[in-house]
């Protein structure tokens, strides 16, 4: 089974993909984390974020391994991987990576911003995971808090309009839900509640 789960930022799409893997037993793959170590490793580098070819060579060479979990979490490698995510031939040095990862025998469960509509629209189950800017914008914070790196609420109600604004307007890809995707609001849902609706439409399906 393939289960392609697409949506906005701390919408709470990761935490469902995680369960739903510990669930069926699945390998997970979190998408956003390429762009992120695109991003990071064009920062890293002194590419400049606008570079399309240098920024596809860095992604075509990328060992996740080389960084740390903390580093792609910041807000900086976010804006950068919003940035080198705009880039068609980013996008197409990291696809054949998540297509092969979403086919490998017995399936697996990957999250991010096009899975169900472009990497892997053959998915089984599909999701769309949002919520309102200002509740994703509230738990944000909270994390970069716990993180010991602490941002204004308004400054990230004002990146994260910026970020789904881009991820929603670029060219290649764009963030939008598949035709076939259940869309769950979790605005205000916990993360049991988010599971059970989606557990439910897995059975249904
Ligand atoms: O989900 P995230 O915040 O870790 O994603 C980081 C950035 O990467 C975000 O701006 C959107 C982009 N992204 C994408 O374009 N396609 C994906 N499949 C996953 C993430």
């Amino acid at each position: 089974m393939i289960i392609a789960i697409d949506g906005t930022l701390a919408s709470g799409k990761g935490t469902l993909a995680k369960r739903l893997a510990v669930h069926f037993e699945l390998p997970h793959m979190d998408t956003g984390a390429l762009y992120r170590a695109t991003g990071v490793a064009a920062l890293r580098a002194g590419v400049a974020l606008d570079d399309a070819q240098a920024c596809a060579q860095l992604a075509g060479q990328l060992d996740l391994s080389e960084f740390e979990d903390s580093e792609l979490r910041t807000a900086e490698a976010g804006q950068a991987a919003s940035r080198v995510a705009a880039l068609t031939p980013v996008r197409e040095a990291l696809f054949r990576l998540q297509r092969d990862f979403a086919f490998q025998p017995g399936g697996a469960v990957l999250d991010g911003r096009d899975i169900g509509t472009v990497v892997c629209p053959e998915a089984d189950v599909k999701f769309w995971v949002d919520a309102s800017v200002e509740e994703r914008a509230r738990r944000r914070c909270l994390e970069l808090e716990a993180a010991g790196k602490p941002i204004a609420f308004d400054k990230m109600l004002s990146e994260l309009r910026e970020r789904d604004e881009r991820d929603r307007n670029r060219a290649t890809a764009p963030m939008k839900p598949a035709e076939d995707a259940l869309m769950i609001d979790t605005t205000a849902m916990n993360p049991d509640r988010v599971m059970e609706v989606a557990l439910a439409h897995i059975k249904d399906r």
